[in-house]
């Protein structure tokens, strides 16, 4: 690093040597600068009062003089320190505005570069199922009805014609909730089994005619298995009015699976039982894999079945009496699907459990 050198000789010729060794020595440590601080200790290098490289100047050059080349020497020194001061603030001038720079090009940004694309998500495939379902009865004149997933014993059993303690019941293993045991029977709280209790709340809202379909959730005691789940969907529906009949049932369903499945597939009525319903039938669709020949997915019968659905009962009518039910007037048929069953078919899906876990690998095939 430059250190001033003591003067012997004070010609004109060794002075003008030894300015251009100092200003060189200047210019090659400004341009070693890269920071602001590294400016600092530059500059308190050069200009420092105390010690610095112009105040050596000073002392060296200027103090050791012989008397008479004093002036020449101060002149000399005073234009060399104007000139240092002025090529330092110089300097300051570059680094700031390099430095400027380089934050600026750190906080640079690229606004070229795609964004981050959020995926939006598309709608669950039970949900999408139950909407394509409830719209295919939307576009027969159906009204679409919720009722709560909460319910009494009254509106999910009694008023369905499932007397207390009939046997009936048990096919719906039901989650009562606790410490209810001062209530009546009928007021006791549970999770509804079925959205069949919407059909009573309906008709206790509304003088026939009556046509809607109730797509909710239900609850079943039922352990989980690649077919069961505790938690379910289901659409109910329920038509009432005059002069109907097991052939409106009939073509309603019929048009109704045509519309979800393709319309080559066919239905058939099975009798069944259902303590609301009477006659009740279970409605079956010719095998959507095999149409009908006979595959395992319908064990070989080329039918699989699909839901439940009868004429209501007119024990049920009677609940609803004082509303206009009156089933020597009046009569009706309802129907209940279950939704995961009808997605599970649609979709070849084998484990109803992928519909709960949330496995974006499962679902973004229904993207
Ligand atoms: N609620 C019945 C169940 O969950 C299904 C059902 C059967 C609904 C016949 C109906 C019906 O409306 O008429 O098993």
């Amino acid at each position: 690093m430059y250190t001033v050198p003591k003067l012997d000789d004070y010609s004109p010729e060794a002075l003008d040597r030894a300015a251009a060794d100092l200003l060189r020595a200047l210019e090659n440590e400004s341009a070693a600068l890269h920071s602001e601080s590294d400016y600092k200790l530059f500059r308190d290098r050069w200009l420092a009062r105390k010690n610095g490289v112009l105040t050596q100047v000073n002392d060296t050059w200027l103090k050791a003089a012989p008397g008479p080349a004093k002036r020449e020497v101060g002149q000399r020194v005073n234009a060399l320190k104007a000139h240092v001061e002025a090529a330092i603030e110089g300097v300051h001038g570059q680094i700031h505005a390099s430095s400027a720079d380089a934050k600026l090009a750190a906080e640079r940004l690229d606004i070229t570069l795609p964004g981050i694309q959020r995926p939006i998500g598309v709608r669950h495939p039970v949900l999408r199922v139950m909407d394509e379902i409830v719209a295919v009865f939307q576009a027969m004149g159906y009204s679409v009805g919720e009722g709560p997933e909460v319910e009494s014993d009254y509106y999910n059993f009694e008023s369905l014609n499932f007397p207390p303690n009939h046997p009936a019941r048990d096919t719906q293993d039901t989650l009562f909730i606790g410490g209810q045991e001062a209530k009546p029977a009928r007021e006791r709280l549970l999770l509804r089994t079925h959205t069949s209790p919407v059909q009573i709340r309906t008709m206790e809202r509304q003088p026939p005619p009556v046509r809607i379909v109730i797509p909710g959730k239900v609850h079943r005691n039922d352990p989980l298995d690649a077919t069961h789940s505790p938690v379910f969907h289901q659409v109910e529906g329920l038509a009432v009015d005059t002069n109907i009949t097991f052939c409106d049932l009939k073509g309603t369903l019929d048009h109704a699976m045509k519309a979800l499945f393709g319309s080559s597939v066919k239905t058939r009525f099975y009798p069944s039982f259902f303590p609301f319903t009477e006659p009740s039938a279970d409605m079956q669709v010719s095998c959507i894999f095999c149409g009908g020949k006979g595959c395992r997915k319908c064990k070989f019968s080329g039918w699989i079945e699909l839901l439940g659905c009868g004429m209501v009962d007119p024990n049920v009518f009677e609940f609803v009496k004082e509303n206009g039910y009156d089933s020597s007037k009046i009569s009706g048929f309802a129907f209940g699907m279950g939704v995961e069953r009808i997605t599970m078919l649609k979709y070849e899906v084998e484990e109803i459990q992928l519909f709960y876990e949330g496995d974006v690998r499962f679902l973004e095939q229904f993207a």
